[in-house]
């Protein structure tokens, strides 16, 4: 097992990232506190490209000030054996003066109208957060291809748009959500629940299975079954359960096919958990 070069700094990041100029280079980019999500997202980026970069940076610039930055988990030594056994070459983990030397960054990636939504109406500022971070980590990084989740649905789409629209050289892709095997998608977050919470989390994946099976049935038909299951978990504070447009956000119409993405924020017990499902209509 080849330990992943480490690296804190700027300085530390040009020869180490020079380095692997041999070949395509792949980002994941993370938080930290890893999970088997993101080494799924680290093993699909080794399929594709010769070295992997991870960047373990926990954004303060993408959380509210009622949010949980400070209590956000922090597991440096686990998270590096994960990169060490899943072959990434090299880890760049900065801190936030490093990333943001100037502090509060005046200039901002704006998400725009699709950052105001869903995740964007709960948590506002959140997605022009993500979206300056993840800009200036391509720059620093200037990898081929970059991975994300399918769990932050949103936050996929809107880095696809910034991508487009900013012309960022960078080939986006997709990895589907992982899973506990009780089908709970996995998150950092979920340390944070008890062992009743757990419980209770698991209505949002059965809303999102109940709605997905009935798929044939159209988008009314989907939204009952899914809601139905949802309201019987009352434990579940629900945020949010839509059905929509996997490009624009909208709420399907009813004479809408094909797919759509059925999505679920909720809080259970201290935490706030999202999850979704592609439904294909028609
Ligand atoms: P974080 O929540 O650490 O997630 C890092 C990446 O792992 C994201 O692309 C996320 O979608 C993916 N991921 C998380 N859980 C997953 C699961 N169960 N299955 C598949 N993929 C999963 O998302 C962020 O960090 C930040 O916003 C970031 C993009 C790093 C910018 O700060």
């Amino acid at each position: 097992m080849n330990q992943p070069a480490v690296v804190h700094t700027r300085a530390g990041l040009g020869p180490a990232r020079a380095a692997l100029d041999d070949g395509e280079v792949a980002v994941v980019m993370t938080m930290g506190a890893l999970h088997e999500g993101h080494a799924a997202l680290i093993r699909e980026a080794r399929r594709r490209a010769r070295h992997v970069v991870v960047t373990i940076f926990l954004n303060p610039l993408q959380f509210g000030p009622r949010e949980d930055l400070s209590r956000y988990p922090r597991t440096v030594d686990s998270d590096l054996e994960i990169c060490a056994r899943e072959g990434v070459d090299l880890v760049f983990m900065p801190t936030p003066d490093v990333v943001y030397p100037d502090g509060d960054p005046g200039v901002r990636v704006s998400a725009g109208p699709l950052g105001d939504v869903l995740e964007g109406q709960a948590r506002a500022g959140h997605f022009d957060g993500v979206l300056t971070v993840v800009g200036k980590l391509l720059h620093l990084i200037r990898p081929d291809l970059a991975y994300y989740g399918q769990k932050d649905a949103q936050q996929l789409l809107l880095i696809r748009r910034m991508v487009r629209d900013l012309d960022f050289p960078v080939e986006v892709v997709a990895v589907p959500t992982v899973r506990e095997p009780d089908d709970l998608a996995m998150s950092s977050r979920n340390i944070y629940l008890t062992d009743s919470d757990r419980e209770v989390a698991l209505a949002l994946s059965r809303a999102l299975r109940a709605g997905a099976a009935i798929a044939a049935e159209g988008p009314s038909a989907v939204r009952r079954a899914a809601r139905t299951e949802l309201v019987a978990e009352p434990l579940a504070l629900v945020d949010y359960l839509v059905l929509v447009h996997p490009e624009n956000l909208l709420d399907v119409p009813e004479w809408y096919r094909g797919e759509a993405l059925l999505a679920v924020a909720a809080r259970v017990g201290t935490t706030r958990l999202i999850d979704n499902l592609p439904v294909r209509l028609g």
